[in-house]
């Protein structure tokens, strides 16, 4: 099955073909074609992403990406100009700054839709307006072309995004980790498709979290990765431990987690410390709290979820999102493995690990596996902004 998969919850926006074989047992995939492009330096200026700017970059990255895609995939061919029809046609016609796709009549006729089966977008969670962009496109790509869309789980994806390309074998009963810069749950997994989160963040998720302390600290947007680097000078150069951040929630009776407390230490930490000016503060001294704040985030995540391990029968570990991007976490959680017998760790490679459509692919794959009915449900998608796994 080839399927074309777009994602566009947030600020990536992402395109991707890719053929997937094999049953729920050891599916396998390859990627065809994966083009992605990041809407950080639009959103750099305002220090987190603004919905409605994403919604509007979007919609004009989409049928570039399509192209692209397409292309990689050897599926556009231009001296065969029936099939996609006069490319600059279909673009004016996809590319509407309102993000709706859907003045595609004339169309229907022309295309001959490219060796592609199945169409699949992210419904939720995520930005409203700017999941609604990838919908309509899909949902325009779909009935030109005459095949279906399926809508897909953003967080569903991240979990799929353990799989690799070629094929891969995920043991149940499994757990995952996941956390992105908005979720951060524990979930329970006994096949595919069937999900119970046994915790969350009471407040705010850990991405968000690394990402507002680098705020504090006068870095750039997205701040995880610039919290990671400076945390790791610190560890390479030996900088002085004195920052000592809480671990909040680290001994309560739950898989939940807090981090927005967290955060706060860091800002009065920097307001006791420094008079609140981070510009203030040496690069050692940021580096240190950066250290502290890294090493609190990686305490709490491998309490918990060593305390799930120690009274539950998992098999497979999952630990997915954008945050497990981190070199820290990553290296933290292969060291807690070591010590479980019989327990496979999966991790997604670090180019699947942030936002991407591969992992929509592989996800919706699983889906129609799992649910072969949905191939023919052809019902509105719907954007929802606060989609669950169930
Ligand atoms: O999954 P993702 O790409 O988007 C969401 O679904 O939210 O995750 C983005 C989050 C951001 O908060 C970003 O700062 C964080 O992942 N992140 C990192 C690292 N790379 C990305 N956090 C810590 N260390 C990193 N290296
Ligand atoms: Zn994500």
């Amino acid at each position: 099955m080839k399927i074309l998969s777009i994602e566009t919850s947030c600020d990536e926006t992402a395109v991707s073909i890719v053929e997937a074989s094999g049953g729920l047992e050891s599916p396998s995939f390859s990627i065809l074609g994966n083009a992605i492009f990041s809407q950080i330096e639009t959103h750099k200026q305002y220090g987190g992403v603004f919905p409605m700017l994403a919604k509007r970059e979007h919609a004009k990255k989409l049928p570039i990406l399509l192209k692209e895609v397409l292309e990689q995939a050897k599926m556009y061919d231009n001296s065969n100009i029936s099939n996609i029809v006069e490319w600059g046609e279909i673009e004016n016609i996809l590319k509407r700054e309102d993000g709706l796709f859907t003045d595609f009549k004339d169309l229907t006729e022309k295309i001959v839709k490219p060796d592609i089966d199945v169409i699949s977008v992210t419904s939720g969670p995520g930005l409203e307006p700017a999941l609604w962009v990838g919908i309509s496109f899909a949902t325009a790509l779909g009935k030109i072309w005459g095949i279906p869309v399926i809508p897909a789980n953003h967080m569903e994806g991240h979990i799929a995004s353990v799989l690799t390309s070629g094929s891969s074998h995920i043991q149940f009963p499994a757990v995952a980790l996941l956390i992105s810069g908005g979720h951060t749950e524990i979930v329970e997994i006994q096949k595919w498709g069937e999900y119970k989160i046994i915790g969350q963040t009471l407040d705010d998720a850990v991405g968000e979290a690394f990402d507002k302390v680098a705020r504090l600290l006068g870095l750039p947007y997205p701040g995880g990765p610039e919290i990671s680097k400076i945390a790791e000078n610190a560890r390479n150069n030996q900088v002085g431990k004195i920052a000592k951040l809480p671990r909040p929630m680290i001994n309560s009776n739950n898989y939940n987690f807090s981090f927005s407390g967290l955060k706060t230490a860091v800002l009065y930490y920097i307001r006791d410390h420094f008079n609140s000016k981070s510009e203030s503060m040496s690069e050692n001294e940021k580096a240190d709290l950066a250290r502290d704040f890294e090493d609190a985030v990686v305490e709490v995540l491998l309490k918990k979820v060593k305390s799930f391990l120690d009274n539950n029968n998992v098999k497979t570990l999952i630990i997915a999102g954008g945050v497990i991007a981190n070199t820290k976490i990553r290296e933290s959680f292969t060291e807690l493995v070591k010590k479980y017998h019989d327990l496979d760790l999966k991790i997604p490679t670090k180019e699947l690990s942030t936002d991407n459509s591969v992992m929509i692919a592989f996800a919706s794959y699983l889906k129609c596996l799992a649910f072969p009915e949905i191939i023919n449900e052809n019902s509105k998608i719907i954007a929802n902004g606060n989609l669950k796994l169930k």
